[in-house]
């Protein structure tokens, strides 16, 4: 089959991902940080080593500081709930923005009368920072911005935005679920405060794993509290990281998966990885612009952008073409409006949706090329 479906979850995995994580299940399925025993420490090793690659990688300040959870939504939850949020607090995000942060800010619009601005983006890169300086306030308290949209592949600037943000007392937090494993990112130098991301996607690991880094200065409630394996006798939740807010057992196999992928991902290199996946964007969106009624949706120029493309073809539900790429070319795709609607918004495209193609690492360009005969067909084959 054809995969083209790697912003909702890369697919297939390095090989060594499932080999870490059976070996966790069948070698050293024990309670980390629970127990002293031999077992659970083994347990707790793999976990420690994976907190400090992904400290190598995103440079944040400390180890202890890095949280794991279950997805990028509950990593993301973390970071948004978990500021002490007073009322008339103002809240900058940017229109990509997926549900995962939408629908928290806009329950702490409701219940704590924060104010949010969704700025659009402007004509070229520098246009986000004068959007968003124009926006800051004195009650500016979070700006959160998505590295990378889900719908079309476009790239926003975050190192430009953590420059500006400097000046600024407001915290900086960077939705890197779609660059994780393809951009560089480094929290020091970019100036972010809070980073969260899934370890499925980019960084070639299982699902069940969400990583949200928390620069030393941030402070913020844990959302869930309850069992941490330190400090039992206080009725408190210990202000201690990263167990303070990790309550519950960790997903041993899911992180020794994840720690794999990332082997994965550091030995092929960013730099290959997104050059490849934008070359097969590039291929895509030159093949697709030659098929009479389609419309591609986000940057279609020479600039850098994801492997992510989207478009439709005038006078054709979506969702039926995904279903025949599916049933009759066995070809995976995403249709509708993959959960990030204000993007739709942006472009006019909520009543009819969209098709999404997004490549991953494996992804090749003959591939690319038998999508484009498919979709060219099921155009003739519906329209003519
Ligand atoms: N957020 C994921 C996507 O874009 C699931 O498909």
């Amino acid at each position: 089959m054809i995969y083209f479906d790697q912003a909702a979850s890369s697919f297939p995995k390095p090989t060594t991902v499932a080999l870490a994580m059976t070996e966790a299940v069948n070698e050293y399925a024990a309670n980390p940080g629970r127990s002293g025993h031999h077992l659970a420490q083994r347990a707790n090793k793999v976990i420690e080593e994976t907190r400090k690659k992904l400290q190598k990688m995103f440079r944040n300040e400390s180890t202890n500081r890095i949280i794991f959870s279950l997805n990028a939504t509950t990593a993301l939850n973390q970071a948004i709930e978990g500021i002490s949020w007073e009322s008339g607090d103002h809240v900058i995000a940017t229109s990509f923005e997926h549900n995962s942060v939408r629908r928290p800010l806009e329950r702490l619009k409701l219940e704590k009368e924060i104010e949010v601005d969704y700025v659009r983006p402007g004509e070229n890169e520098s246009e986000w920072t004068s959007i968003i300086s124009r926006k800051l306030t004195e009650k500016t308290k979070l700006v959160m911005v998505t590295h990378g949209s889900n719908v079309t592949g476009e790239i926003i600037p975050i190192d430009l935005i953590g420059k500006l943000l400097k000046k600024h007392k407001a915290m900086y937090c960077v939705d890197a679920s779609q660059t994780a494993g393809v951009l560089p990112i480094n929290m020091t130098e970019m100036n972010i405060d809070l980073l969260a991301f899934p370890g499925h996607k980019g960084l070639m690991g299982p699902q069940g794993v969400g990583v949200l880094l928390v620069k030393n200065h941030v402070t913020l409630r844990p959302i869930s509290v309850g069992g941490t394996g330190s400090y039992s006798e206080d009725r408190k939740q210990p202000k201690v990281w990263p167990e303070g807010w990790e309550s519950g057992t960790l997903n041993t196999p899911g992180i020794a998966g994840l720690l794999k992928g990332m082997e994965e991902v550091e030995k092929k290199g960013l730099s290959k990885i997104f050059e490849h996946e934008k070359m097969l964007a590039f291929r895509t969106i030159n093949g697709l612009t030659k098929v009479e009624g389609v419309r591609i949706i986000g940057p279609k120029g020479e600039e850098d952008r994801l492997g992510v493309v989207a478009f439709f073809i005038e006078g054709i539900d979506g969702q039926e073409i995904a279903m025949i790429l599916d049933q009759h070319y066995d070809i995976a795709v995403r249709a509708g409006l993959h959960c990030a609607p204000m993007t739709h918004d942006l472009y006019e495209t909520t009543d009819k949706g969209v098709i999404r193609v997004s490549f991953g690492l494996y992804n090749t360009e003959s591939e690319v090329d038998k999508f484009l005969v498919a979709i060219n067909e099921i155009r003739d084959g519906l329209l003519e």
